[in-house]
């Protein structure tokens, strides 16, 4: 059976990137056909609008995207179109795994976690956000509520139980924001008691941080609020070797986006040197959500394969002489071979 996915090459590297991504997924025979929109800088000069109403359309009739990076244009009043479709299909829940691969500058081998940011409230509010006493105090609100905690909680753990995983942590800070991330606690407590096979663990942020600097194989799924969420999971990229491997899913009810974590990288664009890792790795991430784990495990074991031995055609930034087409060409050898 096929099913068609929205495909957004995107801004800079996005369609270098792009091209090499469906390539290896062509390869894989995994049954998808593209509908490619327009969204980012590409739709602004072509639609006039950088998220125009037909790509949002798309969207939620295939309830699927594949997203190459976007530059925001900076300074004329847009706002980013990542937090818009966010917003726009409460895709509440920010999945990035953190793995390490050979041949990275990874500190650490062998981690493998996947940490779960709750992605529609917390400290990242646009209401909320005010300037009072002539200017001088800056007031910015942080929302938590049940509905949201029990959503963003149970995902995590269902995630950890549909994968084998042994553990949920959930990071916070309840014992100074008492009433958010109090709440917060208070709730991943009530939803871990519904998973006894799975283990849960709670963890102030700031220890969490040093942890994941100082053991980071004892995490296995990490689940948190917005703001912990974002920094916790670029913390997590950087450990296992930084934004050129970092895939990240957002993912709501009626729709989910698979993009890499970097941008759109204009200073290398049209050198065709960029690193498509990422972009794949988020492809493996949305062939797990379509239903086909296992080719998505073909693309990570396929990516470790080539950093172990076809280190000439890695790119660049990953020590390599390569370029993007190399890297998938050495890609779609493997997975054929
Ligand atoms: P960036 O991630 O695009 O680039 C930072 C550095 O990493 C650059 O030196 C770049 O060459 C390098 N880099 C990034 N991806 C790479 C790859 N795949 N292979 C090799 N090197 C890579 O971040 P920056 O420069 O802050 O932002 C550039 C544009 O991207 C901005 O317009 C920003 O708004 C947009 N952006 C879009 C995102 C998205 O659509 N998800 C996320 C982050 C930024
Ligand atoms: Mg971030």
């Amino acid at each position: 059976m096929s099913q068609t996915i929205a495909v957004i090459k995107g801004d800079g590297i996005g369609p270098e990137i792009m091209d090499a991504t469906l390539r290896v997924l062509d390869a894989l025979d995994c049954g998808l056909e593209y509908d490619f929109i327009d969204a980012g800088l590409t739709a602004l000069e072509k639609h006039g609008s950088l998220m125009p109403q037909d790509s949002l359309d798309a969207i939620a009739r295939y309830g699927v995207a594949l997203k190459g990076p976007l530059t925001t244009p900076i300074g004329k009043g847009f706002s980013s179109i990542n937090v818009q479709m966010r917003r726009h299909f409460d895709l509440y829940a920010n999945v990035r795994p953190a793995i390490t691969f050979p041949g990275t500058r990874s500190r650490y081998d062998d981690i493998d976690m996947i940490t779960v940011r709750e992605n529609t409230e917390g400290a990242y509010l646009s209401e909320g956000q005010e300037f009072v006493d002539d200017g001088n105090t800056g007031l910015s609100v942080i929302k938590v509520t049940r509905q949201g905690s029990e959503r963003i909680v149970r995902y995590a753990f269902e995630l950890a139980k549909n994968n084998g995983r042994k553990k949920v942590t959930a990071v916070h800070k309840a014992n100074i924001i008492k009433t958010s991330s109090g709440l917060f606690l208070d709730v991943a407590r009530e939803v871990a008691k519904e998973y006894p096979d799975i283990e849960f663990q709670e963890m102030i942020v700031d220890n969490a941080c040093m942890q994941l600097v100082m053991n980071p194989h004892q995490f296995d799924v990490v689940v948190t609020t917005n703001l912990f969420g974002d920094i916790l999971s670029d913390l997590c990229a950087g450990l296992v070797g930084g934004l050129g491997l970092a895939p990240g899913a957002n993912i709501g009810e009626n729709a989910a986006i698979f993009e890499a974590v970097h941008g759109s990288a204009p200073d290398i664009a049209g050198r065709k040197i960029a690193n498509p890792c990422a972009l794949l790795l988020a492809a493996a991430q949305m062939l797990d959500h379509l239903g086909m784990p296992e080719k998505g495990t073909a693309i990570r074991q396929g990516i470790r394969h080539v950093l172990e031995r076809n280190r000439d055609m890695v790119t660049p930034d990953m020590g390599g002489s390569g370029t993007t087409d190399s890297f998938a060409e050495a890609l779609v050898t493997t997975l054929r071979g």
